[in-house]
């Protein structure tokens, strides 16, 4: 089933009192988002701090209501579902948090932890116990760790009963919202790994929410570059590793320490602020920092245009590229 965001808006108000009185003034997290979630693929988020990840990860939860656009799962409106059918799309699409401290009641064993899914959701059949451990077994943990605490195990290990925990209604999506950065190095590979055999097993899609550019392009297989709450490129991860054509994720990826000297040779510096999402700026959110902005870029905001292969981008000067291309072939 595939996973529709169209045009998705969601701004939050903040009133600041000033000398007049009260200001209204809005934070356009997410701004006139639209892409496609396809069945059993590795979708990436990736974005600076503020860039609107979690706003987005939230509305696709149904946390959030969004200010414009919608959402739908198989071609079903999913956004601002309440009561019953909130938690049927919650069977089918969980989520796994960055702090598994935050979501982890400390109070709970691992396995009262993981059999209040069951019973909630109903999709017990058979023992509790035994499905417990089954979940148990499946993320690589032993069944003794039925009767820990969450402050008994390490960070690896509580990312891995989050994990668990997700999977004990059977969803088919799962969105991961930088789900290993806060993961030792070797721990974060070991529970990309699990990730990767759990998708496998179960034919899962993957919504990879993260600020790390090498990790999202490890992990994933296409990719949507967000900006101040917008869509600056949507490609393949070989493309946007091989070939981005935005200024900024070529900006972002030449600020990933390469391991190849070669590709350190055009570095192109990522320079300025990202600026406020409360005003942000007219155009293209990028051109105040654009080493390539013309005129347009401070007065019409770009669409995502296709150069080919379904790789879009955001941006006016690569648009003309494309233009100037075909008209002379
Ligand atoms: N409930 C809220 N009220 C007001 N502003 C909010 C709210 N939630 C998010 N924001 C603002 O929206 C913008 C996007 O926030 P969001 O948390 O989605 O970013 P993020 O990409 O997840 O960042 P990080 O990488 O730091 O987690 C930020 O400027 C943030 O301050
Ligand atoms: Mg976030």
């Amino acid at each position: 089933m595939q996973l529709s965001l169209s045009h998705l808006k969601k701004s939050f108000e903040l009133t600041q009192r000033s000398g007049w009185g009260v200001e209204r003034k809005f934070v356009h997290a997410v701004s006139d988002v639209s892409l496609d979630i396809r069945e059993g693929e590795s979708f990436g988020i990736v974005g600076e701090s503020g860039s609107g990840k979690s706003t987005l990860a939230r509305l696709i939860l149904g946390l959030e209501q969004p200010t414009e656009g919608g959402i739908t799962l198989g071609g079903r409106d999913v956004a601002g579902l309440t009561g019953k059918a909130r938690r049927d799309y919650w069977k089918q699409v969980q989520i796994i948090f960055q702090d598994p401290f935050s979501s982890l009641n400390p109070r709970m064993r691992i396995g009262e932890i993981l059999a209040e899914p069951i019973r909630n959701y109903g999709v017990a059949t058979g023992d509790l116990t035994e499905r417990v451990e089954r979940l148990l077994k499946l993320v690589g943990l032993a069944p003794t760790a039925s009767n820990r605490y969450p402050h008994e195990l390490s960070g690896g290990q509580r990312q891995r009963v989050a994990i668990a925990a997700a999977l004990a209604v059977e969803p088919r999506i799962i969105l991961a919202d930088e789900a290993v950065s806060a993961l030792d190095v070797s721990v974060q590979a070991q529970i990309i790994n699990l990730l990767s055999d759990l998708k496998q097993q179960f034919g899962l899609t993957y919504i990879f929410i993260t600020h790390d550019l090498n990790l999202s392009v490890y992990f994933c297989d296409r990719i949507a570059v967000l900006y101040l709450g917008q869509i600056m490129e949507i490609c393949s991860s070989d493309a946007l590793l091989e070939r981005p054509v935005h200024p900024y994720t070529q900006a972002l990826i030449s600020a990933v320490p390469a391991v190849d000297p070669a590709k350190r040779k055009n570095r192109t510096r990522l320079t300025g602020e990202i600026p406020s999402p409360i005003d942000p700026p007219k155009g293209c959110p990028f051109h105040p920092r654009c080493a390539l902005a013309i005129a347009q870029c401070s007065e019409t905001r770009p669409e995502l245009v296709d150069i080919g292969n379904g790789h879009r981008a955001a941006c006016h000067v690569v648009t003309q590229n494309v233009l100037q291309t075909a008209a002379t072939t």
